[in-house]
């Protein structure tokens, strides 16, 4: 032990030799900020996050249902979509998905990249055709210009467009909550009951699916492990994808990060408030019953988990010119 605190401070110099030698691990570890991003294919990606074009009503962007002004959800049980459909399944938020194993409560999607086509697609949400996105994309000028500024050829497709979003999603990372600021040795970054809450979180096993710098995105667990869920949704889980019936209701386990932002919670979107989801999890994962006291020491820990919101500026789309392909709205 004594041989590795000298070879640490050895190597990273002595400002890091303290917080390594009083190290305790936790099993929540602080959200990095990005470092790696092409710029100009995030900006790029966020005018597309932004762009209701991209669905044949004109009138559904990404942000529509990832509200960034909402903790990257829509705040509905269940998403609205194309013609005012009501989708099958509560929205996750995109804050910090980039730190997911895979995306979808049931992981369909290996990643953002192969996430962002979906949507466009998807009858429910924005109902168009990726020729028809890319048809668009190509008779706004602004586009074209710089499709070929970021990519250096001409030529527009799907593939660059998802590209393109999934470089803006991994800039949405929420750094510098007030838990990471305590975790980072910042003893009064919080209070005594919001302490107490994170002991018990972690007394009570909520860290052995709820860890790692997101809380959460790490695996699939089953929901409803010690008493099973009662919902009316038809969401299977993970089996869909896999078609083993020991995956039958296990779901991606959520982060916990900017949760306070994004009720209402669990995949059918039916608990309202935190204090539910918390009195729910006890029950449902664990055999725990809470006192209100215990459950409104939890939900004020989980409340230290909102972090810096994404912050720039709206972005401008290019306009649309007499050659744009016109929405259909009611088509
Ligand atoms: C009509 C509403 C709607 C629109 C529009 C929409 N989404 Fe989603 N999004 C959802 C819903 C609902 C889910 C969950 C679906 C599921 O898991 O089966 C989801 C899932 C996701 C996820 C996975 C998150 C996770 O933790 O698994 C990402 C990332 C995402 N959407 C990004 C986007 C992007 C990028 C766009 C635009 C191209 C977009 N969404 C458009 C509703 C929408
Ligand atoms: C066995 C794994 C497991 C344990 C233990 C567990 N959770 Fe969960 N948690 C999940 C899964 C899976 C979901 C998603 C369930 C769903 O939507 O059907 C979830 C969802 C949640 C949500 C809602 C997140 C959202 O965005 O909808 C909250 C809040 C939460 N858990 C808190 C807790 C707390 C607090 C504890 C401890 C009391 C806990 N969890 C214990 C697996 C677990």
């Amino acid at each position: 032990m004594k041989m590795k605190t000298c070879f640490i401070t050895f190597a990273f110099g002595a400002i890091f030799a303290l917080p390594l030698t009083g190290f305790t691990a936790e099993p929540i570890q602080v959200i990095e900020p990005v470092k790696q991003i092409n710029l100009a294919l995030a900006e790029l990606g966020k005018k597309l996050y932004f762009d209701p074009r991209l669905s044949q009503s004109g009138w559904i962007s990404c942000n529509s249902c990832h509200n960034l002004s909402m903790g990257g959800t829509d705040n509905l049980k269940t998403s609205i979509g194309h013609k005012w459909a009501q989708g099958p399944i509560n929205a996750p938020t995109v804050l910090n998905s980039s730190l997911n194993l895979a995306q979808f409560w049931d992981g369909r999607a290996k990643d953002l990249k192969e996430q962002a086509g979906g949507p466009i697609a998807n009858p429910g949400e924005m109902a168009f055709t990726h020729e028809l996105a890319v048809s668009t994309l190509e008779n706004i000028p602004g586009y074209v210009i710089e499709f070929r500024q970021v990519f250096g050829d001409k030529e527009i497709n799907i593939d660059k467009v998802t590209d393109a979003i999934a470089e803006f999603e991994k800039t949405l990372v929420t750094p510098n909550s007030r838990f990471d600021r305590w975790l980072l040795g910042d003893k009064n970054a919080l209070t005594s009951e919001e302490l107490s809450g994170y002991e018990l979180f972690k007394t009570s096993g909520c860290t052995a699916c709820h860890n790692g710098p997101a809380a959460g995105g790490a695996s699939f667990q089953k929901m409803g492990v010690v008493e099973p869920y009662q919902t009316k949704s038809g969401a299977e889980g993970l089996s869909a994808v896999t078609g083993k019936d020991a995956d039958r209701f296990k779901f991606k386990v959520p982060t916990l990060r900017n949760i306070e932002l994004s009720y209402p919670y669990f995949h059918d979107g039916e608990a309202a408030t935190l204090k539910e989801a918390v009195d729910i999890m006890g029950r449902l994962q664990l055999g725990k019953k809470y006192t209100d006291q215990e459950n409104a020491s939890i939900v004020a820990f989980l409340k230290t988990l909102t972090g810096d919101q994404p912050a720039f500026t709206l972005p401008m789309l290019p306009p649309s010119t007499d050659a744009t392909p016109r929405p259909k709205p009611f088509e």
